[in-house]
C-alpha cells in the first residue's frame, strides 16, 4: 500500500513495433486501472537485451514507448513511468530472487523455449532467468496487481511461487501480486494466423497491426485478414479469425460480442472488416498525433525521466533493504 491505495506494477519491452495486442491486452487497461491504484510502469529496457539490439535503435524505441505511455493517456504526475535499467535495485533483486529460484521452474517456462528456438545462435542466461528479473520488477514495488495479456500469465504464476517461497522463509516479506487480466484483448491473434498470437516478431507486416501503421494500411490490413468459408456471422471458437476480430472490434470500440454480431449478422465478412478498420484507426490515429506532439516537447519529457526515475529509485530502495537484511548482507556504514 502506499497513501492507502494499492499498488499496480506492469511494464513493456522497447523491442521491435508494437502491436495493436499491445495496445488493447495491456496498456488500455494501465489507463483504465491508474486511477485506482498507485501505479509504476515500466520501459523494461533491460528485459529487452535478452535479444540481440543494436544500441541507438533501444535508446530510440525505449523512448518513443516512454513517450506512448503518456500519450495513450497516463498521467506521469500520478503515475511513474520511468525506465527500468535508471532503478539499479531491479538488478539487484533479481540476483537474490535468482538464488531462489530452481533451475526445474526456469525449464518450464513456454516463453524461454519459444524465444530459444527463435535465436538458437544466441541462448544467453539472461534469456533463461528472464522470469526472475521480471518476478523483481513486481515484487521490489509490493505489487498487488499486475494488468498483462495471457501469455504473461505463466511469468506472473512463477512470481507468485518465488515470493511465496521467500515468505515461507522469512516471513511476510513480499505481497503476493494477482494478475489483472482484459475481458476483450487479453489475447489478441494474428490476423494471417489466428492459431498465433499477434506479435511484433511476426515475420508477415501483414500479420499484426503496428501501433505505428497508417490509416490505410491499418484498413489494407483489416481487409486482408485471414476468417473463413462458412460464411456465418457467429462469435465462436471454430472460427477463430472471425473471432479474433469481433474481440479486436469490441476492444476498440467498448462494445459486447453479442451485440456485434446482431448487428453484422445479415452483413458479409468484408463489411465487418470494413467496420473494424475504421474502429482500429480512430483508437490508433488519435494516439499518434498525441506522440508526436509528445516528441516535440524534449525537455517535458526529460523532466519525467528524471523524476519517476528517482521516485521508482526510492520504493525500490525500501524493499530492496529489507530483502537484503533478510538474506544477511551486513548493513552499510552511513
Ligand atoms: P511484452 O513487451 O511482450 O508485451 C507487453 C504487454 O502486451 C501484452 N501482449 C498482448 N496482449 C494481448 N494480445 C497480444 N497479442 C499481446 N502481445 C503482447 C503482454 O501480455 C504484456 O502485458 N515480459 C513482459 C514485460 C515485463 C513485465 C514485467 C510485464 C517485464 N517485467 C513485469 C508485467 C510485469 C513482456 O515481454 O511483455
Amino acid at each position: 500500500m502506499i497513501d492507502n491505495k494499492k499498488v499496480l506494477f506492469s511494464g513493456m519491452q522497447a523491442t521491435g513495433n508494437l502491436t495493436l495486442g499491445n495496445y488493447l491486452g495491456a496498456l488500455k487497461n494501465w489507463v483504465n486501472l491508474s486511477d485506482e491504484y498507485e501505479c509504476f510502469y515500466s520501459v523494461v529496457d533491460m528485459h529487452s537485451i535478452t535479444i540481440r539490439q543494436d544500441p541507438a535503435t533501444l535508446r530510440k524505441r525505449a523512448r518513443a514507448l516512454l513517450t506512448l505511455y503518456i500519450a495513450a493517456g497516463l498521467d506521469p504526475e500520478k503515475n511513474c513511468i520511468y525506465y527500468q535499467s535508471h532503478v539499479s535495485g531491479h538488478a539487484e533483486l533479481a540476483w537474490i530472487l535468482n538464488c531462489f529460484t530452481y533451475m526445474g521452474e526456469l525449464n518450464r517456462m513456454t516463453q524461454f523455449k519459444d524465444k530459444a528456438a527463435k535465436h538458437a545462435d544466441n541462448i544467453n542466461a539472461g534469456l533463461f532467468t528472464y522470469p526472475v528479473l521480471m518476478a523483481a520488477d513486481i515484487l521490489l514495488y509490493q505489487a498487488d496487481v499486475v494488468p498483462v495479456g495471457i501469455d504473461q500469465m505463466q511469468h506472473l504464476e512463477i512470481t507468485r511461487d518465488i515470493a511465496q517461497r521467500f515468505n515461507g522463509l522469512y516471513g511476510d516479506v513480499f505481497t503476493i501480486p494477482e494478475a489483472y487480466i482484459g475481458k476483450v484483448g487479453a489475447k489478441i491473434m494474428s490476423l494471417q494466423d489466428p492459431s498465433k498470437k499477434m506479435s511484433k516478431s511476426d515475420e508477415n507486416p501483414n500479420a499484426s497491426i503496428y501501433l505505428m501503421d497508417d490509416p490505410d494500411t491499418i484498413r489494407r490490413k483489416c481487409k486482408r485478414a485471414v476468417t473463413d468459408s462458412l460464411g456465418e456471422f457467429r462469435y465462436s471458437e471454430e472460427q477463430p479469425g472471425l473471432h479474433n476480430l469481433i474481440d479486436i472490434f469490441c476492444a476498440c470500440t467498448n462494445r459486447t460480442p453479442d451485440d456485434v454480431v446482431k448487428e453484422f449478422a445479415d452483413g458479409g465478412y468484408g463489411q465487418f472488416k470494413e467496420a473494424v478498420g475504421e474502429a482500429v484507426v480512430a483508437v490508433l490515429d488519435p494516439l499518434q498525433k498525441r506522440v508526436a506532439e509528445l516528441e516535440k516537447d524534449k525537455p517535458y519529457i526529460d523532466g519525467v525521466i528524471k523524476n519517476n526515475a528517482e521516485k521508482a529509485n526510492y520504493y525500490a530502495q525500501k524493499t530492496l533493504r529489507k530483502v537484503q537484511k533478510k538474506v544477511g548482507f551486513p548493513e552499510k556504514i552511513r
